[in-house]
């Protein structure tokens, strides 16, 4: 067994930061179940919104972040999270993140600032189309130099241990509070299970986009950290509300990438197959609307003209200017035989972030002590019914920061309880693999087309029917075989995919991403957090 004051499991930008943080304090360990690079943070190219320019203010962007998150935002935590942003963000800075900028007349430095879908102002501090990937690459370098953080690499977490499960065996601790005191961790290279014993635990590990057939999100996106958390009984929150990011690539092969938001902040226009500019019909803010709006607009295109796809297109804009601010989106779509200069690019809406996840509080405690949970994977009430474009990054920052303070007093407290071994007890290796990957397959499909932009209340039951079918079928195997990490990802899948499902159907009205043919309007009994808690139905 190994010991730690913190054990992270995530390396994006919300747990890499939280290590930075703490690491003086104790030992700290980050696991991540592929490589260090592997996040959905990596992946991210329109940037990082925070005030930053005279023209803008904290006023609009609270403004903003309320109006995009359609009546479900908690506004002191939106204050609180906005606030802190600019001081956050000059610490990266410190560590040599580098965001797009030029030098003024009097020598000082300026942002290049983006606009992205519901923002009244240009404040996303960007690097070109690669913003996630460039404060990974700085947070990594300090981290792989901090002498007190140990990085396991292709290491996935399995399940949390808390004192509640050790009591069924240890009746002496009868009396011991609910707590998280570490976890069970699946080294891939050695396929065996290790104990982490751990002050304080702490879930990272982004969002669940692989739920879904069509994700903007890498492979690693399977919603572990809300899976384990729900299992130790920790609350969660607003689980219906997926956003659906309205531009992902068409294209046979390129599948999962994004054409960033920041395009349309740069003039592209949308257009349906007959070369309408149909944003006109849906939104008086056009293609910068929200991204709830502009997804269900493009997805009623679609259905109506029996279309596979829109077009976005910025060709107005000179190449030369395309190919210095999108690097990244030029390149793969000249790779697929698109050239933006020239033509417009096929688009689809796909799934893109979980607004809701793990409750905590504006420390990042979650109702379970010794549990924290920071970035996607939490929900703070930041987003509401809808995210802000850009405003993740800044959450997962702020919130990094916060939680690494509050985790430094509760690192202090000691508990000597003995943690058991991984029992592996009569289970066998897999000898049906392709059932796992089937039933993956089978989740995906039907979350697409059953639990997607649009809903109904027949589409959800048949979800949840089909959900529950298979969630008995997993168990089974997973009480049954070794564990692998296909499996252990597909236990996650289908226990988020089932929440999601659950939260939907427990609110009869639409708001933000969850819009329902059956209930079409808001309604004021429903404008409050959805919660889902092990043992009891839906509840807010
Ligand atoms: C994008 O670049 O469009 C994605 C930004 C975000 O999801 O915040």
């Amino acid at each position: 067994m190994k010991t730690f004051h913190y054990v992270i499991v995530g390396s994006g930008i919300a747990g890499l930061t939280f290590a930075l943080k703490v690491a003086a304090r104790g030992s700290t360990a980050i696991i991540t179940k592929s490589s260090r690079a592997d996040s959905n943070t990596a992946w991210a190219q329109g940037g990082l919104a925070c005030v930053s320019s005279q023209e803008d203010s904290l006023e609009f962007h609270v403004r903003d972040t309320l109006i995009a998150g359609d009546g479900l935002c908690h506004e002191d935590v939106v204050r609180t999270i906005l606030e802190q942003g600019p001081a956050c963000v000059q610490e990266l800075l410190s560590l040599g993140v580098n965001f797009d900028h030029r030098i003024n007349d009097q020598g000082d430095q300026q942002f290049n600032l983006g606009k992205e879908g519901g923002h009244s102002k240009r404040r996303i501090l960007h690097n070109r189309d690669r913003t996630g990937f460039e404060i990974q690459r700085a947070l990594l370098e300090a981290v792989s130099k901090h002498p007190n953080i140990t990085l396991f690499e292709n290491h996935m977490a399995v399940d949390l241990i808390t004192t509640e499960k050790l009591k069924k065996k240890q009746p002496a601790l009868e009396h011991a509070p609910a707590r998280c005191v570490g976890l069970y961790v699946f080294n891939k290279k050695n396929m065996l299970v290790e104990t982490l014993r751990a002050n304080v635990t702490v879930l990272a590990t982004g969002g669940c986009g692989k739920v879904y057939l069509y994700t903007t999100n890498p492979s690693i996106a399977t919603g572990d950290g809300i899976a384990m958390a729900w299992r130790a009984g920790a609350l969660l929150a607003n689980m219906e509300f997926m956003q659906f990011h309205p531009t992902c690539l068409y294209h046979p092969k390129g599948t999962s990438f994004l054409i960033s938001e920041a395009l349309r902040g740069e003039g592209a226009i949308l257009l349906n197959s007959v070369g309408e500019r149909f944003m006109e019909s849906y939104d008086p803010r056009l293609e910068l609307a929200p991204r709830d709006v502009v997804a269900r607009a493009i997805d009623a295109e679609m259905k109506k003209r029996g279309d596979q796809y829109v077009s976005l297109d910025i060709s107005h804009r000179p190449s030369s200017f395309l190919q210095e601010r999108f690097p990244k989106i030029n390149a793969a779509c000249l790779h697929f035989g698109i050239d933006m200069s020239k033509e417009p690019i096929p688009v689809v809406p796909a799934a893109h972030y979980q607004c809701g996840g793990v409750k905590t509080d504006l420390m990042g405690r979650t109702d379970l002590a010794g549990l924290y949970a920071i970035g996607e994977t939490a929900c703070t009430g930041l987003h509401g019914a809808n995210r802000l474009a850009s405003n993740s990054l800044l959450e997962a920052l702020v919130m990094a920061h916060r939680a690494a303070a509050q985790a430094q007093v509760e690192a202090k407290e000691s508990f000597d309880i003995p943690l058991p071994k991984w029992n592996t007890g009569e289970a066998q290796d897999v000898d049906e693999g392709v059932v796992i990957h089937h039933n993956w397959d089978e989740i995906r499909r039907l979350m697409w087309d059953y639990m997607g932009i649009v809903r109904t209340n027949k589409r959800l039951q048949r979800a949840a029917t089909r959900l529950k079918n298979l969630e008995e079928e997993i168990q089974e195997f997973y009480w049954n075989f070794r564990v692998s990490a296909d499996l252990l990802e597909l236990r996650n899948l289908v226990t988020t995919a089932t929440l999601m499902v659950q939260a939907a159907m427990s609110r009869q009205e639409s708001r933000g991403l969850h819009y329902t043919l059956d209930y079409p309007q808001h309604c004021e009994k429903f404008a409050r957090d959805t919660l889902l808690k092990r043992g009891s139905a839906p509840y807010s």
